[in-house]
């Protein structure tokens, strides 16, 4: 992955840090983001809008990583940015992050939320159902203020990353159904809205996806609605989300295609169809979260106990777990991963990586080869920088892993340990100390 190396003393090194004096600096675990790779995966997204000479935007999902500093990157990186709640959008605001280029998701956006996007001044909400349109369009007519809005439809198509399903009416919570006349509805209703101006149409079609036809076919889906939508209400979208979504290496078995090639036939699909609509190019925004950080993101633990059931298995567990990634319980995702204090040495058997949860389920990885583990090797874990540290938890009251970045040899903290008092902060005693 991206900058990684073995140096002479056979420890593994990200962005030319050696991963054993990160641990000395800063313990375990801890999350390591390799600048240099998130830079490489949004100049891939980029350049492939850029050489079509088409106008986009890439914003970043920042679900799959958001803190200050990734904001603050991701901004130096000229990208957008994809926000679901106050808090991503508070972290933008304070990572001083353009707010025009700001859009506001979610299924059930509260009156709080939206009161925050108006007063932040955010690029756009994604409108997702009609709850949403009614709240925004009050608070835009209650402020004389106005707001770019997308519709968010639900494809009817689903990813399931090797193939796709056309679900029709698909079973979704989110966004307006594109052939039941939801979005008609929608369109209708905010018509001669004076405040609320519907930008255009987003659709998202899943995550973890390694080919294009599912983006393809959503195109053509929603071009096949077009000429209605402009003949009932002189609508036509100025721009075209067409979402996030696009995988990334987990493990050998992955093999996803390169930010320019998800992005290239979906920029040809939209042309293709525009042209025969007889209309102008849309504006095309994705969303990619996961491809943005994911596979920048290492996760480095302390090896500690073991546990043989003899003839079945062997227990190696760490001193992180489902509470720092939560990806193997929740979706029995797979990950890689190798003794990083000892990156070269021959694998001499299979491992099951367990967490220190008090809970079975609490495994990283199963049957994993590597050399014979012993107490205090640095476990490393690769491809963990989307939906680890952002779905960290406090199971057990385990305290979230610091973040730190590195590049070109220099490494730089950016999230500290929680600490057992962060932890407390907020607990309150049984008895007020009056009543004692
Ligand atoms: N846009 C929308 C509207 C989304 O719902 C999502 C992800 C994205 C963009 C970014 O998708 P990405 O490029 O990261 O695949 N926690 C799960 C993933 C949930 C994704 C939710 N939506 C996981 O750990 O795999």
């Amino acid at each position: 992955y991206g900058t990684m190396t073995i140096n002479e003393r056979n420890h593994l090194e990200i962005g030319g840090v050696d991963t054993t004096e990160i641990v000395r600096e800063f313990g375990t675990p801890v999350y390591v983001y390799d600048v240099a790779l998130i830079r490489e995966q949004a100049a891939g997204f980029k350049r492939a809008f850029e050489s079509a000479d088409i106008p986009y935007q890439v914003a970043y999902a920042s679900k799959a990583f958001s803190t200050i500093a990734m904001v603050q990157l991701a901004d130096e990186l000229g990208l957008s940015l994809d926000v679901v709640s106050s808090g991503e959008m508070m972290t933008a605001k304070k990572a001083d992050f353009p707010m025009e280029k700001v859009h506001f998701h979610g299924n059930n956006k509260s009156k709080e939320e939206i009161r925050l996007a108006f007063d932040l001044n955010i690029g756009c909400i994604v409108l997702d159902n009609f709850h949403d349109i009614a709240l925004v369009s009050k608070e835009a007519a209650k402020r004389e203020q106005k707001m770019d809005v997308l519709l968010r439809i639900t494809p009817g198509i689903e990813a399931h990353t090797h193939e796709y399903i056309a679900t029709g009416q698909e079973d979704s919570k989110f966004g307006f159904d594109l052939t039941s006349g939801q979005v008609e509805e929608a369109i209708r209703q905010l018509q001669h809205d004076s405040y609320v101006n519907i930008l255009g149409i987003h659709s998202h079609i899943g995550s973890q996806i390694f080919e294009t036809d599912g983006f393809v076919l959503v195109i053509e889906k929603i071009f096949q609605e077009l000429p209605q939508w402009k003949e009932k209400f002189q609508f036509v979208p100025a721009v075209l989300n067409v979402g996030g979504g696009f995988g990334i290496r987990y493990t050998k078995e992955d093999e996803p295609l390169r930010p320019e090639e998800y992005v290239t036939p979906i920029i040809r699909a939209i042309k293709k169809e525009a042209i025969k609509a007889e209309m102008d190019i849309p504006e095309i925004w994705i969303e990619p979260g996961r491809s943005i950080v994911g596979e920048a993101g290492t996760t480095l633990y302390t090896v500690g106990a073991q546990k043989e059931v003899p003839n079945v298995r062997r227990y190696v567990s760490v001193d992180g777990g489902m509470t720092d990634n939560i990806r193997p319980a929740l979706y029995e995702a797979k990950y890689e991963a190798l003794l990083a204090n000892r990156a070269k040495d021959p694998v001499e058997n299979t491992f099951s990586i367990a967490g220190k949860c008090c809970e079975s389920g609490d495994m990283l990885i199963w049957d994993i080869s590597l050399p014979e583990p012993e107490d205090e090797d640095i476990l490393a874990v690769f491809a963990t920088g989307a939906y680890g540290y952002s779905m960290a938890n406090n199971y057990n009251r385990f305290t979230k892993p610091p973040v730190v970045f590195v590049e070109n040899g220099q490494c730089h903290l950016v999230v500290k340990r929680e600490t057992i008092e962060d932890l407390l902060k907020n607990d309150l005693p049984l008895y007020s100390p009056e009543r004692v």
